[in-house]
Order: structure tokens, then sequence, then C-alpha cells
């Protein structure tokens, strides 16, 4: 039984403290537990959480100072953890099979990847219980992500609650007169399904997580819930003053898009104001009556609720489901309070890439094929190849821009590590306002070519793209490249 919408409150994230502050960096400490929660009201539900939650805790950091993370796996599997948008050198970036194994109970993975595909000893670097990323954030600011990038089993693993948010913010950001304190509110979306018991229900072909990857054939399109979760809480009601808010929208989910509508919308103005997209400040506002979001995206919006009486109620919808899975969250107009933040008609600058600025182009197809000749099977790959580690498609050159052309068979949201990229064209037409911004994610829809130009800043080595429908990942629908 489905629980009673909008009667759970969102739990607002308040951000973690480093256990120690020095010279070069801030040192946090994370655990991989897991543990009992409650996430449906009055049922436990067991998680996998850094730090035992759902989400991870939340980190609020400053660009150009260096975090260092330091992540104990004690759970009875491998992980690997990645920075989502991150400009991390390549050694801490959550390569997937640069995993650690928990000191007590954990297990080196098998030798071979997914679909029976031989991975060599010489693939995997094990970390003995604790590892410690360094993420020195030479980046603008911006709504970041971090969540688990094991070989095979991100999708089951993230799914069980390996994800957590991490605002970046700079004096830039700071200046505006934009919605702060608690106006400004990360929302992490996801939809989760439960079995009868209350449990976590995922259709792993190896409920184990141990041996064989993948889904049941049924979710080869990927894995999606019947229940919204926001902020880790089912459907969860927030209380607002009639004033401006600012909501850091993520799209957490495995393979679930959404496109989020506000139900009333406001009499006079936008529903939203977009300020910020994956990659930070956009150069000016954009106003949006719905905001389209596939897995891995993030919007920065305004929302203004003082042309609501107290008293309203205004639901978050997902105009892309239908009953109660178009149900996401609740607000509750409860007061009028003064509001002393707008949204300034320039917010950034922020420099635009142009073609010319490009060096060479490429393209990366994405699309299920079948792999290994007859007897081989279908899979989601990435210029028809299955991943394989070590194998680059492409070396762009530090420093450099480049212009990939990102073509699809299906709905792919092409995720780029380390490189931030601007959207030139879709289908050879200008992309639409919903595009603007420096983006590290992009929605690739069915039989589309989506062209980027991608910046190759910060670290030489060795990087991956991969589509961010997790079970498309694990798939095998990810691939190398090494920046030189
Ligand atoms: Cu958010 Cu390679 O992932
Ligand atoms: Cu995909």
């Amino acid at each position: 039984e489905l629980p009673e919408p909008f009667t759970v409150p969102l739990p607002v994230p308040r951000p973690i403290a480093p256990e120690s502050v020095s010279g070069d960096a801030d040192v946090y400490r994370l655990a991989q537990r897991a543990v009992e929660a409650e996430i449906l009201p009055g049922v436990r539900t067991g998680i996998w959480g850094y730090n035992g939650t759902f989400p991870g805790p939340l980190f609020d950091v400053r660009a150009g100072r260096t975090v260092r993370v330091e992540i104990a796996n004690e759970l009875p599997v491998p992980t690997s953890t990645h920075l989502h948008g991150g400009v991390t050198p390549p050694e801490s970036d959550g390569y997937p099979t640069d995993v650690t194994i928990s000191r007590d109970g954990g297990f080196r993975p098998h030798m071979r990847g997914h679909n029976g595909m031989e991975l060599s000893p010489e693939d995997w670097t094990f970390h003995d219980g604790v590892r410690a990323y360094d993420y020195p954030l030479p980046q603008r600011a911006a709504t970041l992500w971090y969540h688990d990038h094991r070989m095979d089993f991100s999708a089951p693993q993230v799914w069980r609650g390996l994800a957590g948010m991490f605002i970046v913010r700079d004096d830039t950001d700071d200046a505006l007169p934009l919605p702060e304190g608690d106006r400004d509110i990360p929302l992490m979306v996801c939809d989760r399904a439960f079995t009868a018991e209350g449990e976590l229900s995922y259709p792993a072909l190896d409920p184990s997580l141990r041996e064989i990857p993948g889904v049941q054939d049924a979710f080869m399109d990927g894995v999606t819930g019947d229940i919204n979760l926001v902020n880790g809480a089912p459907w969860p009601e927030l209380e607002v003053s009639g004033t401006r808010y600012r909501f850091r929208l993520l799209n957490a989910a495995n393979a679930r898009r959404y496109r989020f509508a506000l139900e009333p919308a406001p009499q006079e103005g936008p529903p939203f104001v977009q300020v910020g997209s994956d990659q930070g400040l956009l150069a000016e506002p954009v106003e949006l009556a719905a905001l389209a979001m596939s897995p891995g995206e993030r919007r920065d919006v305004v929302v203004d609720f003082s042309g609501y009486p107290v008293d309203t109620e205004i639901r978050l919808v997902n105009r892309l489901a239908e009953g109660a899975q178009r149900n996401v969250m609740r607000f509750r107009v409860t007061r009028r309070e003064n509001d002393d933040a707008e949204v300034p008609r320039r917010l950034a600058d922020v420099e635009v890439l142009r073609p010319d600025d490009a060096v060479r182009t490429r393209t990366f197809d994405f699309r299920r094929v079948l792999v290994g000749g007859s007897g081989g099977n279908m899979n989601w790959t990435v210029n028809g190849a299955a991943f394989e580690p070590g194998t680059p498609l492409a070396d762009p050159e530090l420093g450099t821009v480049e212009r990939w052309r990102l073509a699809s068979d299906f709905h792919h949201p092409v995720h780029i590590h380390l490189a931030h990229f601007q959207v030139l064209s879709r289908n050879g037409r200008d992309p639409g306002p919903q595009d603007a911004g420096w983006k590290d994610t992009v929605d690739v829809r069915p039989y589309e070519v989506v062209e980027v130009l991608a910046r190759f800043d910060g670290f030489r080595g060795r990087y991956m793209l991969h589509c961010h429908n997790l079970e498309h990942e694990d798939m095998a629908m990810m691939a190398d490249f090494d920046v030189v």
C-alpha cells in the first residue's frame, strides 16, 4: 500500500562539518553502512548509506579549497565513489574498477566484467577498508552530487541509498541577491519501489550483488519505482513563506525522467526562473513553465510564492507520469514574510564557446547492439562496443575544446566526467533555453544527435563518459577517454 502523499515533512539537510581543517585541505569522514531507516512512515527499510543516511550528508564547500573525503566501506560489497560534476584528479574520480573493499566480510570482485567479458586482475585497484578522495574543486560554484560508481553494480548500489549532494560556493554566487539561508534548499528527487515488507525492491539478476551484474530482461530500459522521494522522504511537504526560494533540483533517479511543473501555477509570472544549470550560474535568468530533467542533471531555480494566498497548497508534479507517480512534493504557503531577495537580470559572466573554438570533432553513438556475434548478448554500447576498462575512445588534449556529437537510439542522459560543456545543437537546430549554460549531463533523446562543445580543463589522465541511466551504465554503456 502506498503512503498518503504530502504527510511527511521535507527533510532539509544540514551540511556536514569537517573533521579537521588545515592549511591545504578540509578533511571529512564518511562511512558507508548498512542500516535500517524510516523512509515510509512507520516502516523500517534496510538501506546502504554514507554515514548510514539517505541521502548521504550534504557537503557545502568553497570552490578552490581542497576537500578530502576519507570513505570507509563497511558494506558487504565493493564501492567506488564519484563526485559528479567535479573537476577531480583521475585517481580520485571514482573509476569503476578502483574499489574499496570492506575489512569485515568484504570480497574482491570476480575477474569477469558485465555479461561475461573478461577483466584481468590488472584492471582492478583494491583499497583496504578506507580510501581518501581529494577534490581540489578548481571550478565555479555549482550543485554537484556524489554517488556510487562500482563496476557493473552502480545502479543497485545507488538504489539502496549511496548518493548525496555537494554544493560548491564561490564569491560570485555569494554576491548575488538570490534567496539564501533557509530559503536555499537542495531537492534530491528520485523514485523507488518497495516490497510488501517495506524493503527496497530492485530486480537484480543477483540480489547479493556479488557476481552477476544486470537486471532482469524486462528492465533493459532501466528501473523505475512507484514512489517519488525528495531528500529521501516520500511525497513530502514543505511549509514556505510567501517569498522567493532557491531550489537546487537534482534528478538522482536511476532511470526516471521528470518534467517538473507547479500546480496551480502562479497567477502572474513564470513558475520557475532558472538561474543555474549543472555547472553553475547562467549568464541571465531563464523563465520556464516546466523543467525537463533526465538522470544526473541539476537545475537551480527560483520560485516566487508571493503571488499565492496564505494556505495555498502547490504541488510539484512530474508531467511525464500519471496517477500517484505524478506527485513529487507539495509546498504550503503558511505565512507572509519580508523578502529582500531578487533575481538580477545579469547573473554571471559566462563565456560562450563557438564551433571555431573546437580543435576536433568526434562522434559517440549510444546504441543497443548485439555484442560478441551470434550467441552474444544485446548490450547497451558506445560506438558499438561494450565498456572495456583501459580502452580509451578519445584522447583530447588538456586545455582544448572539442566538438562531441552524441547520437542515440533511445533516451540516453549522457554524462562526461571532468569536462564541462555547452550544448551547441539538437539535430542541427539551436538548443532551447532548457539547455542553457555549462553542463556535464545532457538528455540525448531518441534518434537525436546532440552536439556539445566540451573543454578539457583541470587534469590529465583517464576519465569516462557514459549513459546516466544507471542500468545502461551497468550494462556497459560507458567508455574511457584519456586527457593527454
Ligand atoms: Cu553521476 Cu559517472 O556519474
Ligand atoms: Cu542509456
